[in-house]
């Protein structure tokens, strides 16, 4: 067992910052100290296998990705991150945990899903990590099947109110589900967004001819989202069932939550860098096919209607709780061109594993966010929201010691030759220069990232079995 003593930096909690040293002993913090104490009259210094120096530097718990699809098959193909992959692009940017969804459909035993979804992980990961479970086709079996999840350690689960023929509900399952929910304890997670009516504008758009990824984002309109998150939320309280609602990114969809909770119920929302920075105009509305790289659901919004500003806000006002990335990367080649002639046919995702730190700290640069709030919202909120809390998402005595030093002082620009490491032939995020650095990553006690790069393994991240979570009432 290794001790580590990480010294003269700022550790950075969702509760506040404080100048502090911290000790770890194995893979645990035992104690976060004033700088520079002794304990029990022992030079900490000189008793630790090992001393990291922080000064000048922030010391957070290492990220949370609450949302995120390696190998993920959809429309034909296969997310092009697997869970090697993934996890060593998310370590790179100081996320030590992440929560993939394991898939069931129609047809298919929940059981089996989630057997594929833990073979894909299984001795392949750099970091720990967590699973959802998508239920994308709702019968009397799948729902039985919710039964036995929270042994399993998934305590949530997804329901799609789009992709009709894929993953897609419709209200009476979606009630059912919400119910089942309610009883065990269970978080729904719901894709808001009005399947049957984005298909209707979808083939009226290739009717006319207009097929570039532009006609994504129009078919895929605001108000489709706004219904689908009112419905979702309606839904949730005939149940009395909690809800968090994924990838929020219409302003409207932002004022149904924000009224929800305003009326007290018990509703969530989470955003993700790429709704917070890029938008339907530039890079949906990008020349040629180019667009293909930012076609994901719910889709970039307009800047001109506000939707981002929208967004930073309500991440202020606790009207949305966390970012997560909904990191599900296609590579241009062979896979967005796919839908070089009909933008249907392109694979939905973005992927931003490995930036969601430095993208959400440049809104602590921008004065957006506070030094705490960007820790809870990238790490404290998912785990308090996903079972994990006290284990992960926060610098104290017992947990584990999965830890970033930050240097606000460092910079990191972001494109293919520079910073990337995603299994990914382009990026979403070329160009963008971020003040900050992801310096250290330390999974479990372990160093997994230095100044040298990545010095981790595949096979060290294991399964987290997670808890309820701590927003049900
Ligand atoms: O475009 C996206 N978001 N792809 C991943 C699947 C989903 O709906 O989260
Ligand atoms: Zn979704
Ligand atoms: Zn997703
Ligand atoms: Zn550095």
């Amino acid at each position: 067992m290794t001790t580590t003593l990480i010294t003269g930096g700022t550790v950075v909690n969702a509760t506040g910052t404080n100048r502090a040293d911290v000790l770890i002993d194995g893979e645990r913090i035992v104690a976060v100290l004033a700088p520079g104490s002794t304990l029990l009259g022992h030079d900490l210094a000189a008793g630790v296998d090992r001393q990291l120096d922080a000064t000048g530097k922030y010391v957070i718990p290492g990220g949370i990705d609450a949302h995120t699809h390696m190998e993920m098959p959809f429309g034909g193909t296969t997310a092009s991150d697997t869970f090697e992959t993934g996890t060593r692009a998310a370590a790179w940017g100081g996320t030590t945990m992440i929560i993939d969804f394991a898939i069931q459909k129609y047809g298919e035993r929940v059981e089996d899903g989630l057997a594929e979804w833990h073979r894909k992980a299984d001795g392949n990961c750099a970091i720990d990590y967590g699973f959802h479970q998508i239920i994308g086709g709702v019968d009397n079996d799948s729902l039985k099947a919710m039964d036995s999840l929270l042994d399993e350690g998934i305590t949530s689960y997804k329901l799609f109110m789009a992709y009709p023929g894929v993953f897609y509900s419709d209200d009476a399952q979606i009630l059912r589900a919400m119910q089942k929910a309610a009883d065990l304890g269970l978080m729904t997670m719901m894709h808001a967004e009005n399947g049957p009516a984005i298909d209707v504008l979808a083939e009226q758009l290739v009717e006319q001819g207009k097929t570039t990824p532009y006609y994504h984002g129009i078919a895929r309109a605001w108000q489709l989202e706004e219904e689908a998150t009112h419905r979702a939320i309606m839904l949730a309280d005939v149940a009395r069932a909690p809800l968090y609602v994924v990838h929020v990114s219409a302003k409207q969809a932002v004022a149904q939550l924000t009224a929800a909770r305003d009326l007290g119920k018990n509703v969530f929302g989470e955003t993700c860098p790429q709704y917070l920075y890029l938008s339907l105009e530039e890079q949906l509305g990008a020349p040629g096919f180019d667009g293909a790289k930012w076609v994901c659901s719910t889709p970039l919004r307009s800047r001109a209607e506000g939707h981002q500003d929208s967004l930073w806000q309500a991440l202020r006002s606790n009207d949305l709780q966390m970012v997560s990335t909904d990191h599900c990367p296609f590579c241009m080649k062979e896979q967005k061109e796919l839908g070089k002639d009909d933008f249907r046919k392109i694979p939905n995702g973005i992927g931003s594993i490995e930036h969601r730190l430095d993208l959400l700290y440049q809104g602590v640069v921008t004065a957006r966010i506070t030094l705490p709030r960007w820790v809870e919202l990238t790490s404290t909120t998912p785990a308090r929201m996903f079972g994990v809390y006290g284990r992960k998402g926060v610098i104290a005595p017992d947990a584990d010691a999965d830890i970033v030093i930050y240097d606000p002082q460092g910079h990191t620009s972001i494109g293919l030759g520079k910073t990337h490491h995603m299994n990914l032939d382009h990026s979403a995020w070329e160009g963008f220069e971020i003040d900050g650095h992801v310096d250290v990553v330390l999974s479990r006690g372990e160093v997994i990232v230095d100044e040298s790069g990545y010095v981790g393994s595949k096979g060290h991240g294991r399964y987290v079995k997670r808890g309820l979570s701590q927003y049900l009432l």
